[in-house]
């Protein structure tokens, strides 16, 4: 999907304005969240620290649970306030993760932010990523897509930065109208389809259950005239999200794990890595793993 220009500018301006906002760093995540829809699964196990950004994690949890990071070199892309690269540095243990995004605030508050053994940061254009083709083992992207001006060009950085049976794991939402659309712009990439989930009730149940602490937030730290508009941004009605049957102008949240497939074009490194033995139930990345071909 293409943004007009202007609506990239504007978008930017956004994420600048709501980085410079948080003054006492309680906004470490910027995405609508995730809960379990089932009232008896166990929550995410988090440090106190956490607690505030727990739905926003937990949807980093749900994305990022399906593979075994340990050893790993990983990118995130669009990395907000990296409140989800550190949870995933201490929770999940990759060897490296560097977390980019175009927005220089954020960049500068992340570096102050974490200091965290393999993580850093870097401003950059998620069309452009500063990366040598074959450096990672897995990239992360969530919500952050939806933004971006030229989305296809983003897919092909990835497969680019990839290395062959390197992860891709992205969560974000499209009008049911932009569905087909994004799946055939994987697809065409050349990514192998892992696996695709629809997570919009979650999401639409953590935006409900975190409604009075986003309402609280934009209270104290955004000025007056800027809150409707913030209010909506932030999902505080639901961020248009479907809750029944797809109709016109209704979002879809959906989570995918994808793979680089091993001999795709311009795959320059072997892949693979030092790896200790796997997680149990999770793939790994230096493992080819077979999985429909997205068509
Ligand atoms: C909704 S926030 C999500 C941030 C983070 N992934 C999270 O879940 O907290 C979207 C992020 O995308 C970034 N972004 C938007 N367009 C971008 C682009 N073209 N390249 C890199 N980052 C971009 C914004 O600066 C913002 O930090």
């Amino acid at each position: 999907m293409l943004l007009p220009r202007l609506e990239v500018r504007v978008t930017r301006t956004w994420y600048e304005w709501l980085s410079g906002f948080d003054r006492d760093a309680r906004v470490v995540c910027m995405n609508h969240g995730y809960a379990a829809l089932d009232d008896e699964a166990a929550g995410l196990k988090l440090a106190p620290e956490d607690e505030d950004n727990r739905y926003q994690l937990q949807l980093y949890d749900h994305v990022a649970g399906a593979i075994d990071w340990i050893g790993a070199d990983a990118v995130e892309v669009s990395l907000g306030r990296g409140g989800g690269a550190a949870y995933i540095v201490r929770r999940y243990r990759p060897r490296s993760l560097v977390g980019v995004d175009v927005t220089a605030r954020a960049v500068t508050f992340c570096r102050r932010q974490y200091a965290l053994p393999g993580l850093r940061f870097t401003r950059g254009e998620a069309e452009c990523l500063p990366f040598a083709g074959g450096s990672f083992d897995v990239v992360l992207n969530i919500e952050a897509s939806v933004y971006y001006r030229a989305e296809q060009r983003f897919l092909g950085e990835v497969m680019r930065v990839l290395k062959p049976d390197g992860f891709f794991l992205c969560a974000d939402m499209r009008r049911y109208e932009e569905i087909d659309a994004w799946r055939a712009g994987l697809a065409k990439t050349g990514f192998r389809l892992v696996s695709e989930e629809d997570i919009t009730a979650s999401v639409v149940r953590a935006l409900a259950l975190d409604a009075e602490r986003r309402r609280r937030l934009i209270e104290e730290y955004v000025p007056r005239v800027l809150r409707p508009a913030y209010r909506a941004f932030a999902g505080s009605k639901g961020a248009g999200l479907a809750r029944g049957s797809p109709s016109t102008g209704e979002r879809v949240y959906l989570s995918f794990v994808l793979r680089r497939p091993r001999d795709a074009p311009g795959a320059g490194c072997s892949g693979g890595g030092d790896v200790a033995d796997s997680t149990a139930g999770r793939l790994r990345w230096d493992e080819a793993t077979p999985g429909p071909c997205a068509s």
